[in-house]
């Protein structure tokens, strides 16, 4: 076998990793596993890169590599689990970058002339949609990360002038397709890189990590064109796998916070601020607080108890805790089970890896349409730093910006207890409702510390 077919070898096993890994990923049981496969499928195919005949500027590739595992390893060691969707945001616009990048350097490597129509579209694909990936990311993490406010940012005649960028680059486009030139293709670069943020901009609040992912697929098809320019088949496999997953999760996210993907490219969500969010004022209404003994009372001697986790949960840390408490209460003859509302905290899955990591039994966990019947017949639904995902304000108020996202029907338990610190809305910054009404109690704090007072009080009956 010649060394030529063996790196091609290797690279078919490289992408069957990379499939694999994706089904891996799939589960819970399985992720993992998935991981190291998919990192293992990665190594095959950078080690066989090396390995190809004639590769020149060696030290020019190990040292971007040793720069990007300096940065990379750190990075990805020490985030916080919250801070997870504006890492994947960092991560992916570097990806998008060298994407087009690499579009750039092939099509200055050859003369244009020679180029073939089809070979200029494989570069402009990889130069356009890199640009805005990498662009439209690098404004998402910093939204992400409060650099920049977090809102949707509107102005005038904006739809307008993206529509007029938008056709500038397509029409720009075709001009290099019939006469390739290296300042035109420059040209188009900085325009996606511009329209990117444009496009982005006007995005806000809930949808950015939606927008990610869908970000996160154009960097998949921009590194798919980047394969075809090179005629690496692994880059198209991986490009092409990363276009498509992304696209599931984006739809995936968008229907399960109720909303078409045009819907939340093109409507601003958030900017409207409605007349019911709140800065945490409570006006002339009351809320019943309560104490950790008796909401221990309450929770010892129902026969149902249904733990709604959110955000809060993450952010207290409280993931332990809460299993604590579910097995004090089982070892009394209660029932308990999670009730996971897919876009509970901030990332797909937030919840299952959280519970997960502290061994909550995985039976136990259930998704929203498994979890919902069951909350009539609840004695408590104990909501641990949750609050979009259970405000009725989504199935009750039409001019609602979360009206239409599916919710968990805590509303139906016979007692809702929420864990929260405040009054303050939830990441979407409206008031909920369900903090006012007759069967809920408050017990105010971190997730973290008021569940650690229930068990001890729960010990002490
Ligand atoms: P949120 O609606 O964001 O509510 C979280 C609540 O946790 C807040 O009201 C906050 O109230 C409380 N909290 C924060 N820190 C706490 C702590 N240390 N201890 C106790 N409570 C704490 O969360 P959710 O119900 O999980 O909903 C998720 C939201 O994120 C939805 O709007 C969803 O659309 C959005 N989102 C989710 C995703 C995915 S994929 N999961 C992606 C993007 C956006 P206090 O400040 O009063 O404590």
């Amino acid at each position: 076998m010649s060394l030529d077919t063996g790196i091609r070898l290797a690279y078919l096993v490289a992408a069957v990793c990379f499939i694999l890994a994706l089904k891996g990923l799939s589960g819970p049981k399985t992720a993992r596993i998935g991981n190291l496969v998919g990192a293992g499928g990665m190594l095959l195919a950078v080690g066989m890169t090396f390995a190809t005949p004639g590769l020149s500027r060696f030290p020019l590739m190990a040292g971007a590599i040793a720069i990007g595992a300096v940065l990379g390893f750190p990075a990805a060691r020490l985030v916080k689990m919250t801070a997870i969707p504006q890492m994947v945001a960092a991560f992916n616009g570097v990806g998008g970058g060298a994407a087009a990048l690499i579009a750039l350097a092939e099509f200055n490597k050859s003369d244009p002339h020679q180029l073939a129509v089809y070979q200029v579209v494989e570069v402009l694909f990889g130069v356009v949609v890199g640009c805005i990936s990498f662009a439209g990311s690098v404004v998402a993490f910093a939204k992400l990360q409060e650099l920049m406010t977090g809102r949707p940012v509107t102005y005038p005649g904006q739809q307008v002038l993206n529509a007029v960028v938008g056709g500038g680059i397509l029409g720009l486009a075709i001009a290099a397709c019939i006469s390739p030139h290296g300042w035109l293709i420059a040209v188009i670069g900085v325009l996606a890189l511009f329209f990117g943020i444009a496009f982005v901009l006007p995005i806000g609040g809930a949808d950015v990590p939606v927008l990610i992912s869908l970000l996160n697929s154009f960097t998949g098809l921009a590194v798919a064109a980047s394969g075809f320019v090179l005629h690496s088949v692994v880059l198209v496999v991986a490009g092409t796998l990363v276009g498509a997953s992304g696209t599931l999760l984006t739809r995936m996210m968008s229907s399960a916070m109720g909303r078409s993907l045009p819907n939340i490219l093109f409507s601003a969500f958030g900017s409207v601020v409605t007349a019911t969010t709140t800065d945490g004022e409570l006006g002339d209404r009351t809320v019943r607080s309560g104490s950790a003994d008796d909401i221990a009372v309450l929770l010892a001697y129902s026969q149902k108890v249904m733990i709604v986790p959110g955000y809060g949960l993450a952010v207290a840390q409280a993931q332990h805790v809460a299993r604590e408490l579910a097995e004090l209460l089982e070892s009394r003859g209660v029932e308990v089970v999670y009730a996971i509302h897919p876009v509970a905290g901030r990332m797909p899955g937030h919840m299952n890896v959280l519970l997960a990591e502290a061994n909550v039994p995985y039976e136990q966990l259930k998704g929203m349409e498994e979890a919902n019947p069951g909350f009539q017949t609840a004695d408590v639904a104990l909501v641990v730093g949750a609050n979009d995902v259970v405000n009725p304000a989504a199935k009750n108020s039409p001019g609602s910006p979360i009206y239409g996202m599916p919710i968990l029907a805590v509303d139906e338990a016979k007692n809702i207890v929420f864990l929260k610190r405040s009054m303050r809305p939830g990441f979407a910054g409206i008031d909920n409702e369900l903090l006012f009404d007759p069967k809920t109690t408050m017990l105010f704090g971190d997730a973290k510390d008021s569940l650690t007072k229930l068990v001890a009080a729960v010990k002490q009956l």
